[in-house]
């Protein structure tokens, strides 16, 4: 617990006060390299070590991060976090998401830029900015196993979360004067989830006519995005498909070991490289500083250091364009291979210097507007006109549906899927069905609870195992839900 001393001493700071946490593998010696640099450029901060990750867990603490911390963390509100090893069995819970979801870290903002020639790449040109919706989808991590045969993992996307990370992708690209903002999603598939991403996102693009902005379906889009790179600006997507690709994108620019994150929260920030604690080359002092330098100057730039940002970037590349590289990116422009500390005292010797051929990134902060949820959600009307069954039950669907018609429901069964396809009243024989199925059941025009209840109870007296339900709701009229595949 820290003492109340303490805590008055970091809110009322003038100086911020940055959270340190030097990390595991690699991480204590990419950190030392990075703290040097920012001391010697004149960061206006002090550091507070704190401790995360492997020597916590192995302490029992299955988050990786213990209470004490977490206060900590909160009064400080910035954290420059080097990376961590999770150990490998169950039990351990990502640090990470325990952090993201903790402080409300909704962006996850990931710039991938080539350094060509300095640097080998394919994709020269190439200056990337992937904006990641960091709190929702498949991250919730709920999951059940249902059925012997079935088990489901819950993904949730709000409209509220997609206008906060749209607005946010839109309010970065005109803080740092780029010009296009690409939304990939799979609405074609997920018309609900995904379908109310790209709905925001088409509603959020009309208020910014300077910024250009296009769709596309994710698959076309990762495949663009790995063939031409150059052809994006900034990218912003849903959870899970911003983690594949900002990897995707950090590795096309040359090393893993370039990139550096900002987690942006409304009152907390963590900035830290992209790649992991790199346990085959802890200790050898060839590891790149790089991708937690560019975390600190995003950082610095999120405590008002623009100045201080720009002058380490300058050197940064200074320090790239001479030559000096860590083994990871060495190559024929390589003049002289350096360990990571003497990268980070080439850097220092630089500061002031201004890249030949290179340019540093522009590192504005968005400015969200206030109030930009979407208070017209609240006043749709909501009905119920029915609910979503599931049973695990084997057997034909004919069956199925005949039992089902037989039991004294109030409301009346309307459809029946299997793993989301239709197989009554019509379907396939060729439809391979599990042990898992969906029999929506529906009012006449709406649908009360009790009738929902005695629906559940008839069927339960029927002898049938209930897994779940799911309520089905009419939002101003229109649907609230899927139909089934082939309906
Ligand atoms: P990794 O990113 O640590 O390493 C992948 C490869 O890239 C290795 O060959 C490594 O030597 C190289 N590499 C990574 N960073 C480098 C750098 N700065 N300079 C030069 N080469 C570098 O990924 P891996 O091996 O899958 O994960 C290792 C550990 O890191 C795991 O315990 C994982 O859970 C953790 N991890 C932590 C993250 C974080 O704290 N944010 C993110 C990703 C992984």
């Amino acid at each position: 617990m820290i003492s109340i001393e303490k805590e008055r001493e970091l809110r009322t700071a003038v100086r911020p006060q940055v959270a340190v946490a030097e990390g595991d593998g690699i991480g204590p010696e990419i950190s030392q390299a990075v703290q040097l640099v920012l001391r010697e450029a004149g960061a206006d901060l002090d550091f507070v070590p704190i401790e995360l990750g492997e020597r916590v867990y192995r302490r029992g603490v299955s988050s990786g991060v213990t209470d004490e911390t977490l206060d900590l963390l909160r009064d400080t509100g910035v954290l420059l976090k080097a990376p961590i090893t999770t150990p490998q069995g169950g039990g351990f819970k990502s640090l990470n998401v325990t952090i993201r979801k903790m402080f409300g870290l909704y962006a996850n903002v990931r710039p991938a830029r080539a350094l060509a020639p300095f640097v080998e790449t394919l994709h020269p040109a190439m200056d990337v900015v992937i904006v990641r919706e960091n709190e929702e989808d498949v991250y919730g991590g709920i999951e059940h196993r249902q059925t012997r045969d079935v088990t489901q993992c819950l993904k949730l996307i709000t409209r509220s979360g997609a206008q906060r990370i749209v607005r946010y992708a839109f309010e970065y690209a005109r803080a740092n004067r780029r010009t296009r903002v690409s939304c990939f999603s799979k609405d074609n598939i997920m018309k609900m989830t995904d379908g109310t991403f790209h709905q925001v996102f088409n509603e959020i693009s009309a208020s910014y006519p300077e910024i250009e902005s296009e769709h596309l379906i994710v698959d076309i889009g990762a495949a663009r995005l790995a063939a031409n790179p150059e052809r994006f600006d900034v990218i912003v997507l849903p959870n899970l498909y911003g983690d594949i690709l900002s990897d995707v994108a950090a590795e096309l620019t040359g090393s893993v070991g370039l990139a550096g994150s900002a987690n942006v929260g409304e009152r907390f920030a963590m900035f830290e490289a992209v790649h992991g604690s790199a346990p085959d080359i802890a200790g050898a002092g060839v590891a790149n500083p790089s991708g937690l330098l560019n975390a600190a100057v995003m950082m610095l730039a999120h405590l008002g250091q623009v100045d201080v940002a720009q002058r380490i970037s300058d050197a940064w590349l200074t320090t790239i364009e001479d030559g000096l590289h860590t083994r990871d990116i060495a190559g024929p422009r390589t003049r002289l291979m350096v360990s990571t500390s003497d990268f980070a005292t080439a850097i220092a010797q630089r500061l002031g210097m201004r890249p030949r051929t290179l340019h540093a990134p522009t590192v504005g902060v968005p400015v969200m507007p206030a109030g930009f949820d979407d208070a017209a959600t609240t006043a749709l009307v909501k009905e119920r006109v029915g609910i979503d069954v599931f049973l695990d039950w084997t057997g034909e669907p004919r069956v199925l549906a005949e039992q089902l018609r037989a039991l004294p429901t109030p409301l009346t069964l309307e459809m029946i899927t299997n793993r989301g396809t239709q197989v009554w009243p019509r379907g396939s024989d060729l439809t391979r069905c599990v042990d898992h199925w969906r029999c929506r059941f529906v009012g006449k025009e709406r649908a009360t609870m009790r009738e929902v209840l005695d629906t559940l109870e008839a069927i339960h007296a029927g002898g049938f195992d209930i897994i779940k339900d799911e309520g089905l709701f009419t939002f101003d009229g229109v649907a609230g839900y899927s139909k089934g595949q082939g309906q």
